[in-house]
């Protein structure tokens, strides 16, 4: 079977003090976003799992070999071949990696008959990567904690963006450790943007967007700024760093002004996306 593994992105990412297990707790927005990898599940004679995954962290894989570790598979379950056609930048901070992992656990659900429920595929995600639980639920979420605690933001406009990879690694673990977090809790920050996606105000939105991460991961590499930059100067309203970076965003008020400046930024060289919020 084939499947869509959709990368995020943050509006909000509050980062909190580091825990005992030397991660930080986070609180974040995490929205769904059309940009996919796609997937190409076929089972086998055999019980081997197999990935075509060019990366070493090979979240596919670690998601398959969990699920079949986990107590939800009884018996001796077929193995499976997944091919994965890459679309996702990696170390963009747009999930690339947990994106695939979502839809390894999502596909294998129905192709094993497990009939989990995504709050179990949720759960058993918390061992495969901090951005797993969120992708696994298919709609927009709050994060918290490492990432294992997700609940579903409710209901979520179909929104517009445009995506602007600079063309480099940002490290997650080199940009936590330059982050100084928040030691008091803000209500402000989720309450407005909240507020904001509610009320359906582009400019309320953007104003609303937020991630602790930026300042420190534009420190280690100033592209992230230009980045920015560009998108402003193409009439995109207060962009914002997804994730640990390297990925910026902004929101546009309509699919044909998104495509546009998309294309003017791929025709000049740039990898840039036109990207739609998903619903599901
Ligand atoms: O999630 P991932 O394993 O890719 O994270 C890489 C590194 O980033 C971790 O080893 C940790 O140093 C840092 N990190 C963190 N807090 C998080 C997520 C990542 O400190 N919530």
């Amino acid at each position: 079977m084939k499947i869509e593994a959709y990368a995020k992105v943050n509006f909000t990412l509050e980062v909190f003090p580091e825990r005992e297990d030397g991660y930080h707790s986070l609180r974040s927005l995490v929205v769904p976003i059309s940009l996919s990898d796609t997937l190409d599940i076929t089972l086998r004679d055999d019980a081997e799992i197999h990935t075509d995954s060019p990366y070493k962290d090979d979240l596919a894989l670690k998601a398959a070999l969990a699920l079949r570790a986990s107590r939800f598979v009884q018996s001796e379950s077929p193995g499976v071949n997944i091919k994965i056609e890459k679309r996702i930048p990696a170390g963009g901070g747009l999930g690339g990696g947990s994106a695939d992992a979502a839809a390894t656990l999502i596909a294998l659900n129905e192709l094993w008959a497990l009939n989990l429920p995504r709050e179990a595929l949720a759960e058993l995600a918390t061992t495969i990567g901090s951005d797993v639980p969120s992708l696994v639920m298919g709609n927009s979420v709050i994060m918290e904690g490492r990432g294992e605690k997700v609940t579903p933001f409710g209901d979520f406009p179909q929104l517009s963006l445009v995506l602007l990879n600079p063309g480099i690694f940002s490290s997650t673990k080199q940009v936590y450790q330059k982050c100084t977090p928040r030691v008091t809790n803000d209500p402000k920050i989720l309450y407005n943007i909240r507020q904001a996606v509610q009320g359906g105000s582009l400019s309320d939105i953007a104003n609303a967007l937020m991630n602790d991460l930026q300042e420190p991961a534009i420190a280690l590499h100033p592209e992230i700024a230009s980045s920015m930059d560009l998108l402003r100067s193409l009439g995109v309203e207060k962009p914002l760093m997804t994730g640990s970076g390297s990925t910026v965003f902004g929101l546009v008020s309509n699919e044909d002004e998104g495509r546009k400046i998309a294309n003017l930024l791929t025709s000049k060289g740039h990898k840039a996306w036109f990207v739609k919020s998903v619903v599901r």
